[in-house]
């Protein structure tokens, strides 16, 4: 388990110095694949920085499992890899010799770990190229030289800082395949990224950050379903008292739009045969009728007045 105790982070000093997380305190379970979302300059980077042991928080603490990390025996850093947002490889070294210089810094080394090390590359399609410079790989490949490095040395609690930047879909399928693969072998992942998509995709819980600051921390469902959704029907004109009706039964907000309406409400799947079945009642047929749960974008507007966009 981790625990993050009130960790401020400053950088710089003086009159440049800049507040990047204000007072985060979370819990984050063994065995979990946790979102860490939020937009540019959130302070992502630096609570991982501190969660990773790299920099000690400007104040606050950090507990893995009970003990505090920076103060409590370095082999805490041994059980934590973290693949960082600005991949850093040796491009002078062919792949299996990266994997071999970050193994050596925890003392891995020998025909044992070119074994394993060999297998780590081999799950990330990356064995056929283990013998070239790395300065040689394509964008998306160092991304994975990027992930394999961090699991050189078998980490239980890993870090990924947006770890599908530059990559095609064909590599972040992958990744995401191996990401899922971890997860299911019981390992502790935080995935950070600015992607609503990927952490929708990926993550059962998430924290959403801004400005230094945990603006939300909750299941993806009970996040979404803070948010009501959206029925829309493509069915001419409804007459005044049945919308009304419906939209105090769907305990929801009633739009006429051309050619039909937009409601929304709460849990918009499990009221829409309902609504139907009214509309149907009083002879009217929807030639369509679409229904939107809500998603991470109108959650991350709602909460920051914001939108978030991809990319
Ligand atoms: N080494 C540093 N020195 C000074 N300021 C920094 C440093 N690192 C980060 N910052 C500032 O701290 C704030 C948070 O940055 P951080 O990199 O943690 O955000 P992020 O959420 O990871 O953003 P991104 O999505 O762009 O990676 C930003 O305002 C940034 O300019
Ligand atoms: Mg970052």
């Amino acid at each position: 388990m981790i625990e993050l105790d009130n960790i401020r982070v400053v950088h710089g000093a003086g009159s440049g110095a800049r507040e990047a997380v204000s007072g985060v305190s979370l819990t984050i379970g063994t065995g979990e694949l946790f979102g860490l979302l939020g937009p540019n300059g959130a302070g992502k980077t630096s609570l991982v920085s501190v969660l990773t042991g790299l920099r000690a928080p400007t104040s606050g603490r950090v507990i893995l499992d009970g003990r505090e990390l920076g103060r409590d025996g370095a082999d805490l850093r041994r059980r934590i890899g973290l693949a960082p947002q600005e991949t850093a490889l040796y491009p002078a070294m062919t792949g299996l010799e990266n994997m071999r210089f970050f193994g050596s810094l925890f003392g891995l080394k020998g025909p044992s770990f070119d074994r394993s090390a060999m297998e780590i590359l081999e799950a990330l399609g990356l064995a056929a190229c283990s013998d070239r410079p790395a300065g040689t790989y394509s964008g998306g490949m160092l991304r994975r030289l990027n992930l394999a490095v961090a699991l050189a040395h078998e980490p239980d609690i890993l870090f990924l800082d947006e770890p599908t930047v530059g990559v095609d879909p064909q590599s972040r399928a992958l990744l995401f395949s191996r990401i899922r693969d971890l997860h299911g072998r019981g390992r502790t992942i935080v995935y950070t990224s600015h992607h609503l998509d990927e952490v929708e995709a990926l993550c059962p819980r998430l924290a959403i950050m801004d400005h230094g600051r945990l603006i939300a921390c909750d299941t993806l469902p009970s996040l979404l379903g803070r948010m009501p959704g959206t029925i829309r029907a493509a069915c001419g004109p409804v007459p005044s008292d049945l919308a009304e009706s419906l939209a105090k039964q769907a305990l929801g907000t009633w739009t006429n739009e051309s050619g039909g309406f937009r409601l929304e409400c709460p849990e918009p799947a499990a009221r829409a045969p309902a609504v139907l079945e009214r509309l149907i009642a009083a002879g009217i047929r929807p030639a369509s009728l679409e229904v939107r749960a809500s998603d991470l974008h109108s959650v991350f507007l709602s909460l920051t007045g914001r939108e978030l966009r991809d990319g």
